[in-house]
C-alpha cells in the first residue's frame, strides 16, 4: 500500500487539521512529518475546538496509530499540555499515539536563542511563533541536537546541561535578558510523560505497515511558501513543508507516495512577515479577517489577508506533485460582491506566472469574478453550491489543471462537500 500525503499550499492555516480529521476514518496511521510547535491545526467536532501542535490531526477517532515522525521538533512542555488537553484519558492516548525516537527536542534554550534573534532583527525580523524551531532545526543539522531516544538514556539530565551551557554562551552575545527556569517551566515533566509513550525507529513500523496493506495519511504542518527551500525565503519556516519532507520526516520512500493532497483557502492568508502580493491592506482584508476568523491558532496574532494567488498555487502544485485540490473556507468569501483571483505578476515591466527570486517585487495582475452570497455552511451537495462558486471553482481547476475533490464550507466536520 502506498501513504498519501495532506499538505498547504499557501503560507499555512488552509486548514489541514480539520481536513485530516474528516478523511482519518480512511486511514489506518496519520503521521506528521515536520515542523512542531509552530503549527496550530484546528478540529471541530460536536460543538467542541480543539487545537493541536505537535499531536498528528487523526488522534480523536478510535483505532487509527498517530506518529510523531523524526521530522518532526518537540518540545517536552507543549507536548504535556497538549496530552492533557485532549480531555482522553491517557492511557488511550499512549494506546495509540507513537514517537520518533529520531525525533529532535526542542529545549527552553532554543525558545530563549529564537526570541534573543528576532529581537535582534528588528524591523528584519521573521515574525516566528518563537516556539525554538529555528534554533531546533539548526542544532539538527549542524548535528548537536538532543532527540527523544535520548531521554531513555542514563546520563540525559547531564546531556541537557551540557548543551544548555553551550546554548548559555552563545545568548550572552546578544543584550536579551531572560528567566531560564521561567523557560523550563514543564519541560522536564514533559520529558517524564513523554517517556510513557512507544519511543521507537517508526521508520520500521511505518514500512512494515505499509507493507501489510495498512494506509497512512502523511500529515503537513505550515506550508510550500513557508518551505526552507522554495517559501519566501528568508520569510520562512525552518523545514521542508512540501511532499519530499514526508519521505525524509518519515523514512517512507518516494516510491511508496500514492496521492499527494493539497490544500488551500479560497482566499490567502499570512502570520508573520514577508512578501504577500495579493495582501489587502483595506477594508476588504479587514472584512475577509472578521468573517474568516482569521487570527493564529498558536501565537493569536491577526492574520494578513488578500486574494487568492494562481501563480504560487499552480507552483506549489507543481513542486508537490499535487494530485487533488482541496479548498476551504468557501463559506468566508460569501457575501463579497467582487471576488479578485491573482492570474500573473508584472516583474520588471514584463507580464509573468513565474514567481521572481526575492517574491517581493511582484504586482499582481487579477481577473474578476461575481461573488455569491447567502449561509452555504449546512450544504452538502457539490450540485447545490451557487453557481458563482462553481464558476470560480472551475476557473481554478482549469488554471492548475487538478480537480478541486473536497470543498469545505465550515470548520465543523460535518461541513465538508466531497465530490
Ligand atoms: P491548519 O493550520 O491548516 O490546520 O489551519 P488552522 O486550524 O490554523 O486555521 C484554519 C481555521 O479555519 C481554523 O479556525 C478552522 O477551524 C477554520 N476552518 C477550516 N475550514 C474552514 C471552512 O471551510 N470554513 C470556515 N469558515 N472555517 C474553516
Ligand atoms: P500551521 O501548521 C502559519 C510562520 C510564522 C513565521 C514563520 C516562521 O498551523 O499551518 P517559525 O515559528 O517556524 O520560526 O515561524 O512561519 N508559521 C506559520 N504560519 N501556520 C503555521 O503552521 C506556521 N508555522 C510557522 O508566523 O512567519
Ligand atoms: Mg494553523
Amino acid at each position: 500500500m502506498n501513504s498519501d500525503i495532506l499538505l498547504g499550499l499557501q503560507w499555512g492555516d488552509e486548514g489541514k487539521g480539520k481536513i485530516v480529521d474528516v478523511i482519518t476514518p480512511k486511514y489506518d496511521v496519520v503521521a506528521r512529518f515536520q515542523g512542531g510547535p509552530n503549527a496550530g491545526h484546528s478540529l471541530e467536532f460536536n460543538d467542541k475546538k480543539y487545537v493541536l501542535h505537535l499531536i498528528p490531526s487523526g488522534i480523536f477517532h478510535p483505532n487509527k496509530l498517530n506518529v510523531i515522525g523524526n521530522g518532526v521538533v518537540i518540545d517536552p512542555a507543549v507536548f504535556k499540555k497538549e496530552i492533557e488537553g485532549l480531555g482522553l484519558p491517557l492511557g488511550e492516548v499512549i494506546k495509540k499515539l507513537i514517537i520518533s525516537s529520531r525525533a529532535n527536542l526542542i529545549l527552553p534554550v532554543h525558545r530563549i536563542l529564537d526570541a534573543a534573534n528576532e529581537k535582534s532583527k528588528g524591523a528584519k525580523k521573521i515574525g516566528s511563533t518563537l516556539r525554538g524551531i529555528g534554533p531546533a532545526y539548526t542544532d539538527k543539522i549542524s548535528r548537536n541536537g538532543l532527540r527523544v531516544g535520548d531521554i531513555l538514556s542514563t546520563n540525559f539530565k547531564k546531556r541537557y546541561d551540557e548543551h544548555t551551557a553551550r546554548h548559555l554562551a552563545t545568548i550572552e552575545r546578544y543584550n536579551f535578558e531572560f528567566d531560564l527556569a521561567q523557560y523550563e517551566e514543564g519541560w522536564f515533566e514533559g520529558v517524564e510523560i513523554m517517556a510513557k509513550f512507544r519511543i521507537e525507529n517508526s521508520e520500521y513500523l511505518l514500512n512494515n505497515l505499509l507493507d501489510q496493506g495498512k494506509k497512512i495519511l502523511a500529515e503537513g504542518a505550515q506550508g510550500t511558501m513557508l518551505d526552507i527551500d522554495f517559501g519566501s525565503y528568508p520569510f520562512v519556516t525552518s523545514s521542508n513543508t512540501i511532499s519530499a519532507g514526508a519521505c525524509t520526516g518519515l523514512g517512507i520512500p518516494p516510491k511508496k507516495i500514492g496521492e499527494v493532497f493539497g490544500i488551500f483557502k479560497a482566499y490567502c492568508t499570512r502570520v508573520g512577515n514577508g512578501p504577500f502580493p495579493t495582501e489587502l491592506l483595506d477594508s476588504t482584508g479587514e472584512d475577509i479577517r472578521k468573517a474568516g476568523f482569521e487570527f493564529g491558532a498558536t501565537t493569536g496574532r491577526p492574520r494578513r489577508c488578500g486574494w487568492l494567488d494562481l501563480p504560487k498555487l499552480k507552483y506549489a502544485i507543481t513542486i508537490n506533485g499535487v494530485t487533488q485540490l482541496f479548498m476551504t473556507k468557501s463559506d468566508v468569501l460569501s457575501g463579497f460582491g467582487t471576488i479578485k483571483v491573482c492570474t500573473s505578476y508584472i516583474v520588471d515591466g514584463k507580464e509573468t506566472t513565474e514567481l521572481p527570486f526575492t517574491f517581493d517585487n511582484a504586482e499582481p495582475v487579477y481577473k474578476e469574478f461575481a461573488g455569491w452570497s447567502g449561509d452555504i455552511t449546512k450544504i452538502r451537495k457539490f450540485d447545490d453550491l451557487p453557481g458563482n462558486l462553481k464558476d470560480y471553482i472551475d476557473y481554478i481547476e482549469k488554471y492548475t489543471g487538478v480537480p478541486i475533490t473536497i470543498v469545505s464550507v465550515g470548520p465543523d466536520r460535518e461541513e465538508t462537500i466531497i465530490r
